[in-house]
């Protein structure tokens, strides 16, 4: 075996250990658009959650099906009928949808049975159960129209839904639910993945979509100065969608948003829309850092703020201790006082337990994180990954392209976190004339993608 191999494959595979330990035993709800389906994804997908599911991920799967549906009602000439952006159900497209999950079903079922040798499904045992774990309503009649068969969800068995996927299960369903009477009704994938995440309290939604997640200017075309957002604040969310018109299909911007808006508000903490079209997305998203699509997280905002001049005293408590230890430079209480603006902080009960500054050069559009600092007690749950963020959306809202840290022992933090390290000249100019040359500190660079 190469020693190149040895070396590029190891400490990839050590890069992935966190975040394999973080998400064990949490439980993900996965939307998938049928369109991923009739794209010819099933298989890697399959693969994906396979693996996903052997590192102790608890998996429920929801699949659409309305490019299926829509297949079968033509093979039977008969129109598909919507309006307030919902299918009409009738008889006719009842039975299609029916014929259609039963079909999907057995497509998605075979491809978790797959175990061919030197495939990625060789060893897998996964198993996957379905059943009647959704109670469903009418939608009824809205506006004189009625919509006949199409449903909503009433209630989900949460518990039934724990007890399968305890036994080690993967849970599969299809938008169908079933009323107190016995009648079926249609349902979308995406309020059944949603209502379920909700009901099962999940630590994740994700929606494998036709759209890549939510760009940084989300009404403005496709460019390389317009990527992806990957992580809206569940507030910033809630803002965009209200600017936005209702949606009235998959691929406007509000369609996937306004649910994972509503399943952020009630309690799932990450929703996240990813692009099918992308091989492997799902694990980009889950085991990669600043992953593919758009994640929305419900970040506690009365806790993460930017300071005021009331903060002083409780930041310089926080930093105190790593300037007597060397960890970070000394700065005095003026310049703090001064700079107050620029810190963003978390407060808990009234109580700073973490801080970062931001020190924008637009002339060089990078900005200087500085004092990043987490209190002792309170390292290693997250929260300087948290500041990083808010520190990161700040610099991008300056429209600063990096943002660079002089550090001298913490590198390997911000190495994990999409830093690179380059040489003091690197520094613009300004920075460069304050730099200390006999602290020798180390720079790292991160550019906002
Ligand atoms: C660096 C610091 C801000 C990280 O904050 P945090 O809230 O503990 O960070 P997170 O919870 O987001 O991340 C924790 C991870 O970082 C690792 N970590 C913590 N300090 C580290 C360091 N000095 N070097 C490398 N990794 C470190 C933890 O081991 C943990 O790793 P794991 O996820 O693999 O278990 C915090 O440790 C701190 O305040 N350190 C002292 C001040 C400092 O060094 N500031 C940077 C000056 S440039």
């Amino acid at each position: 075996m190469s020693t190149v191999f040895n070396f590029t494959f190891v400490p990839w595979f050590r890069s992935v250990a966190p975040y394999i330990h973080m998400h064990r035993g949490k439980t993900f709800v996965v939307g998938i658009a049928g369109e991923a389906i009739a794209a010819g994804k099933l298989q890697h997908i399959a693969q994906d959650l396979a693996l996903i599911q052997s590192m102790g991920v608890r998996i429920v799967l929801v699949h659409g099906f309305r490019p299926q549906v829509n297949e079968q009602l033509r093979a039977k000439g008969h129109a598909a009928k919507y309006s307030h952006g919902m299918r009409i159900t009738d008889e006719v497209a009842l039975d299609s949808a029916q014929e259609a999950a039963g079909q999907l079903r057995y497509e998605i079922e075979a491809a978790f049975s797959q175990g061919l040798p030197n495939t990625p499904m060789a060893g897998s045992k996964m198993r996957v159960l379905s059943g009647n774990f959704i109670t469903a309503r009418p939608v009824g009649i809205l506006d004189g129209v009625d919509f006949k068969h199409s449903g909503l969800v009433r209630k989900v068995d949460s518990a039934a839904i724990h007890r399968t996927l305890e036994f080690g299960a993967m849970v599969l369903l299809s938008p169908f639910g079933f009323s107190p009477t016995g009648e079926a009704f249609n349902l979308t994938m995406e309020e059944v993945a949603t209502s379920v995440a909700i009901a099962l309290q999940a630590d994740k939604l994700i929606f494998l979509t036709e759209i890549p997640g939510i760009r940084q200017q989300p009404l403005e075309p496709e460019s390389e100065d317009n990527p992806i957002d990957t992580e809206l604040p569940l507030a910033a969310a809630e803002r965009l969608l209200a600017s936005l018109p209702s949606a009235q299909q998959p691929t406007d911007t509000a369609f996937y948003l306004q649910h994972c808006v509503k399943a952020c508000k009630a309690g799932v903490e990450r929703s996240h829309i990813i692009p099918f079209a992308v091989d492997g997305s799902l694990l980009l998203e889950v085991y990669v850092h600043d992953g593919i699509g758009t994640m929305v997280v419900d970040e506690k905002l009365e806790e993460l703020r930017e300071a005021t001049a009331d903060d002083v005293g409780g930041i310089l408590q926080l930093i105190e201790p790593f300037e007597k230890d060397g960890t970070l430079v000394k700065r005095d209480r003026t310049e703090i006082e001064r700079d107050a603006a620029n810190y963003s902080i978390i407060e808990h009960d009234g109580v700073i337990f973490a801080c970062a500054a931001l020190y924008p050069y637009p002339e060089a559009k990078t900005g200087e994180m500085a004092a990043l600092t987490v209190s002792p007690q309170s390292q290693g749950q997250g929260d300087g990954e948290k500041i990083l963020k808010r520190v990161e959306q700040r610099a991008r809202a300056m429209g600063l392209d990096s943002i660079f840290v002089l550090t001298t022992r913490t590198m390997h933090w911000f190495l994990k976190r999409g830093f690179v390290q380059v040489d003091p000249e690197w520094l613009p100019e300004a920075r460069k004339r304050k730099y200390n040359w006999d602290r020798r500190s180390m720079v790292f660079v991160k550019k906002l993608g």
